[in-house]
């Protein structure tokens, strides 16, 4: 066989070389993104850790939190202790009266807790805080367009220009701690 030849019988090989070799390195790419998806998620028995301050990828405990309070929490896998830090499991958690809650609310909250993704539905924006005054007073306000969301029933709209409530996360108390009982009702995240 010609040198040439050679080369020419040698070119199918290499083209399988590199595509097995491409198509494992697919395969691990994949792999690691399905891997982190999948870690990313919040499920029942998450514990919720603070997610910034001093007291941050500390579990928040019950009576650390005073009414009419908002926080923004991680969940937790309690057994790698691993905080799942991704802008998709960040929450916000808010204690209200237990009788503020509606029916179809109060189902998920647990002694007035109630827990929702902190990303607002209209762009993204992460949710922090209750409003002090007027009609928006201990209602979710995302501060980037003025959405405005109402913890005690469901997070549904009540003003701004999001279209859907936020996705809800149902919790339930496992002693002192703040445990999610499932992952999120509903979508999380902007359009
Ligand atoms: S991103 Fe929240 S109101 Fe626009």
């Amino acid at each position: 066989m010609k040198p040439r030849d050679q080369v020419k019988a040698g070119l199918p090989g290499r083209r399988e070389a590199l595509r097995a070799a491409l198509g494992a390195w697919m395969g691990i790419l994949l792999g690691r993104g399905l891997a982190q998806s999948g870690s990313s998620g919040v499920v029942a028995g998450d514990l919720l850790v603070y997610a910034s301050g001093d007291k941050a990828d500390q579990p928040i405990l019950a009576d650390q939190v005073g009414l009419n309070q908002a926080i923004n929490a991680y969940p937790m896998d309690p057994t790698t202790q691993s905080v799942k830090k991704d802008p998709k499991t960040l929450i916000v958690l808010v204690r209200l009266e237990p009788k503020a809650l509606d029916a179809g609310t109060a189902r998920y909250a647990a002694g007035g807790f109630v827990a929702y993704s902190a990303i607002c539905t209209h762009q993204g924006c992460p949710i922090s805080q209750l409003g002090q005054v007027g009609s928006r007073k201990g209602k979710l306000v995302c501060t980037c367009h003025g959405a405005v969301f109402d913890p005690a029933a469901g997070a549904k709209v009540l003003g701004g220009q999001a279209k859907r409530p936020l996705a809800l996360l149902p919790l339930k108390l496992q002693g002192p701690n703040l445990v999610a009982a499932g992952g999120f009702i509903g979508k999380v995240g902007a359009d």
